[in-house]
């Protein structure tokens, strides 16, 4: 069946260019004849039936701004068949015929299940934890990875003046890849992930090593997944260095400052690309596809082997964070 009207959500943890990517989704459900709707609150609102008509106008002027108007949501209800069905029987109503579904892992896996029931889906790579497969980067993470570099560097300021040691903790759920990033990027000492798991020891032995080389400043940069938190890895180096010649520990929880920014130009034009790529695939009958970014190049992957996996983790990125720490 020919497809003439979508409906556009975006879901899970908002991204900075979701908004983008909403834009550009539906002035290309325009350019190829279709009309647009708009979900509000993802999952939640695709149940509900809770749409609005997306025409160029409406998506006017949103290019520019972080989270998503639409509203976002996670949406337990919808992993269930019943969650599911009340949004088949919501969809059939409005008479939409496709879905393109802006978000990261978990909204991918619906968008999966969603499509299992016979409605064709297409995905958008959306998440500032860069931990989904099927892209190498995703929506949000140029932007998240900005913010925590500004946060990183002005600690590195503070922390250089007193010779103190600070923790800092970025977002990423399961996965370090902002939190490499920022280390990489910021000049940290020493960087704590949940891929390679690191002990309150080494890292004060890291912090030791780099006073003793003639630092003046330990900047530690701490996945929120990783196997030790800032918060106990900082209890751990306080104790540690009660009986000894010591330097201060401080510790800074990043936390949703890194998701509400601003899209950064990167962002924007990713999430551009992206949605205008999703839309293409639809129209052409490859359905039930995420669209990402593989090798710099516009890729739509089987939402079959997207939902619930992992991307590998960049070994050799930790390998560079390591080598430059001198
Ligand atoms: O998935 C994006 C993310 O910001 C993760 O980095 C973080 O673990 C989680 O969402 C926080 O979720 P919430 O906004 O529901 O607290």
């Amino acid at each position: 069946m020919p497809i003439k009207r979508i409906a556009i959500l975006t879901s899970g943890g908002d991204a900075p260019g979701m908004n983008a990517a909403i834009r550009a989704a539906a002035r290309s459900a325009v350019s190829h004849g279709w009309e647009a709707f708009g979900v509000r609150r993802g999952f939640a609102g695709l149940m509900a039936g809770d749409y609005m008509r997306l025409g160029p106008r409406d998506v006017g002027g949103i290019l520019q701004q972080g989270g998503t108007f639409l509203g976002s949501a996670r949406a337990p209800e919808f992993k269930s068949p019943e969650g599911q069905q009340r949004a088949v029987d919501a969809l059939s109503a409005a008479g939409i015929d496709a879905v393109v579904v802006i978000g990261g892992n978990g909204s991918q896996t619906g968008a999966h299940a969603l499509s299992t029931h016979g409605i064709p889906v297409a995905g958008i790579a959306s998440t500032i934890d860069n931990d989904l497969a099927g892209s190498d980067i995703t929506i949000g993470v140029d932007t998240a990875l900005n913010i925590a570099l500004e946060a990183i560097d002005r600690l590195k300021v503070t922390a250089s003046s007193h010779q103190r040691a600070f923790l800092v903790e970025v977002m990423g759920r399961d996965c370090g890849y902002l939190a490499l990033m920022a280390g990489i990027a910021g000049g940290a000492e020493c960087i704590c992930i949940p891929e390679i798991p690191t002990t309150p020891e080494q890292v004060a032995a890291e912090l030791d090593d780099s006073y003793s080389r003639g630092k003046t400043h330990g900047l530690v940069v701490v996945a929120e997944g990783a196997a030790h938190d800032a918060a106990e890895l900082a209890a751990y180096l306080v104790e540690y260095g009660k009986n000894r010649p010591s330097y201060e520990v401080r510790s800074s929880i990043l936390g949703h400052v890194q998701r509400g920014g601003i899209p950064t130009a990167s962002d924007r034009i990713l999430a551009s690309r992206l949605a205008a790529h999703a839309v293409d695939s639809l129209a052409r009958g490859e359905i039930n596809v995420l669209a990402g970014m593989v090798g710099n190049q516009l890729k739509s992957t089987p939402l079959s082997e997207v939902a619930g996996k992992h991307k590998p983790f960049p070994d050799d990125l930790f390998q560079l964070a390591k080598t430059l720490v001198r």
